[in-house]
């Protein structure tokens, strides 16, 4: 099957999370089980920056608000994603600094609506008048809001291809306001409760629910959470209603770019078998150095993530003064998002030198450097759609201290006296979403590491496990075939 990826985000060449994660390791698991994906993205300057040349395929005249959009399609040859990355070429839209979807003060771009409904636009074009004559795409996956109106673009075409879209993240949905549907000159008959109307706006989101084939959110657990009014963002009546067209399949991850066995970042490598208590020991007396801590075995804790109330920055900072008081623990954290989150962290920073460093910002050979040198990795999500970075830890040997939600949930199993004697305990997991429970849940995994016996156990059971996506790329190709059948 030929498949035309669509996102806002693919890591190597942009990323702001897991989003960008997946984006670039799914489409590689799925060419090697034998497909062809292409890759579309917006040629954000830092996306040109850093693929090289790329060439002009064909251009098109697309409505903006106000204006007629000069589309340049880009097309950049790469090897490692098999074939192609497409890149949609405007630069009033795309040609700026930073953050794809936020300015530097951390609001949102004014015309972000505009933005994604000029690249949907676009990716639908590129779909049904494919440049390659030989390369015509049979399914259309599109990631999240910013891809929400392909397949509404798509419906109305008399022969579209199948079109899948997956809800990475419900709580981000696209949601704008009547006078942008007007200026978007978007079909007067969409503004409907039955297509993309949505509480007195529209949402890009919910376009992408309702006018694809399927629609896959990125964890079983979380694919039912959404359709609960506590998690479901008034989306859960929607969702309810989908049935069979909705799919949690659980987030792989690239085994080659997460492997302690070989990771660049590390001050030394190592793997369950080998080098594992030595290794382990390198790496976290060169976090300790980095972050200025005393370098001694008092337990180090590690989180890395975006600093939004999504990942339970709250719940931290108020657990942190208890944990302190009452362990010899230590900290290191790396994020970047709400400034008052930021703050917050930086004013613990200044009370506790000596126990707790904050890096604000996003650095990638840091994030690798935290899940290897920690010995625990928090993770108190509120709610969370997959969560790569507990897979990560897991990986690395750093069990991760979880709240029971979303992926989470599918991936962390509790250290108790039965799971440690049947070989599943992998980490820490609480049940409430707030500080005392997380403070219990890592007093408690405090308590196991010093046992040396049992925490080793708990470290290997997570190195063991199968995380890549071979298993999860298998389900989107069964469920490409089936569609495209139908
Ligand atoms: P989300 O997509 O909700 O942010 P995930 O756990 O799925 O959460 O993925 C987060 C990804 O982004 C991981 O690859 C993580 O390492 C990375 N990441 C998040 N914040 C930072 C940061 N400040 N610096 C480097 N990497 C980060
Ligand atoms: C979202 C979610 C995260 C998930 C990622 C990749 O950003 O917040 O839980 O792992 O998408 O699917």
């Amino acid at each position: 099957m030929n498949i035309l990826y669509a996102a806002s985000e693919a890591y190597p060449f942009i990323k702001t999370g897991g989003l960008g994660d997946v984006t670039h390791s799914l489409p590689i698991a799925l060419n090697k089980l034998g497909e062809s994906v292409r890759l579309v993205l917006p040629a954000y300057r830092e996306v040109l920056a850093g693929t090289g040349p790329a060439e002009m395929l064909t251009a098109w005249d697309i409505p903006g608000v106000g204006v007629t959009h000069r589309v340049q399609l880009l097309q950049v040859q790469l090897d490692e994603l098999g074939d192609y990355l497409y890149l949609i070429d405007v630069p009033a839209l795309f040609d700026r600094p930073g953050n794809p979807y936020m300015h530097d003060e951390g609001h949102s771009w004014r015309d972000n609506a505009e933005r994604f409904t000029v690249f949907s636009r676009a990716v639908a074009l590129l779909a049904l008048q494919p440049p390659d004559a030989n390369w015509i795409p049979d399914v259309v996956h599109c990631h999240d809001w910013q891809t929400g109106l392909v397949p509404a673009f798509l419906s109305l075409s008399p022969a579209p291809p199948v079109t899948v879209f997956t809800i990475h993240n419900l709580s981000y949905d696209g949601y704008f306001s009547q006078h942008e549907f007007n200026q978007l000159r978007l079909p007067a008959i969409w503004w409907s409760p039955e297509f993309m109307e949505f509480y007195g706006g529209f949402s890009m989101l919910k376009a992408g629910m309702v006018f694809s084939d399927h629609v896959t959110t990125v964890s079983p657990t979380y694919a039912k959470e959404i359709c609960t009014p506590e998690i479901g963002y008034r989306y859960d009546g929607l969702l309810r209603h989908m049935g069979n067209k909705l799919t949690g399949i659980l987030n792989g991850f690239d085994l080659d770019v997460w492997n302690p066995a070989t990771d660049p970042h590390l001050a030394a490598n190592y793997s369950a078998t080998d080098n594992f208590i030595k290794g382990k020991r390198a790496n976290k007396t060169a976090l300790l150095q980095l972050a200025g801590l005393p370098d001694n075995d008092a337990p180090l804790l590690g989180f890395v993530g975006r600093l939004v109330p999504q990942k339970g920055i709250d719940l931290l900072t108020a657990m942190l003064p208890r944990l302190f008081e009452s362990s010899t623990a230590r900290l290191v954290i790396l994020g970047s998002g709400e400034k008052v989150f930021a703050a917050e962290l930086l004013g613990l920073m200044r009370k506790y030198p000596d126990r707790l460093h904050v890096h604000i910002g996003y650095s990638e050979p840091l994030a690798h450097m935290i899940e290897a040198g920690s010995d625990l990795f928090l993770m108190p999500s509120r709610f969370e759609p997959c969560g790569l970075n507990q897979m990560y830890s897991l990986r690395y040997g750093t069990p991760p201290v979880v709240n029971h939600t979303g992926g989470l949930a599918d991936t962390v199993v509790d250290t108790t006296a039965t799971t440690l004697k049947n070989s599943t305990a992998n980490g820490f997991v609480f049940h409430s979403a707030d500080a005392a429970a997380l403070l219990a849940s890592t007093r408690r995994a405090l308590k196991y590491f010093t046992n040396p016996r049992a925490w080793q156990q708990v470290c290997r059971n997570g190195m063991k496990m199968e995380l890549g996506w071979e298993a999860s790329a298998k389900k989107y190709q069964k469920l490409y075939r089936s569609e495209v059948a139908a």
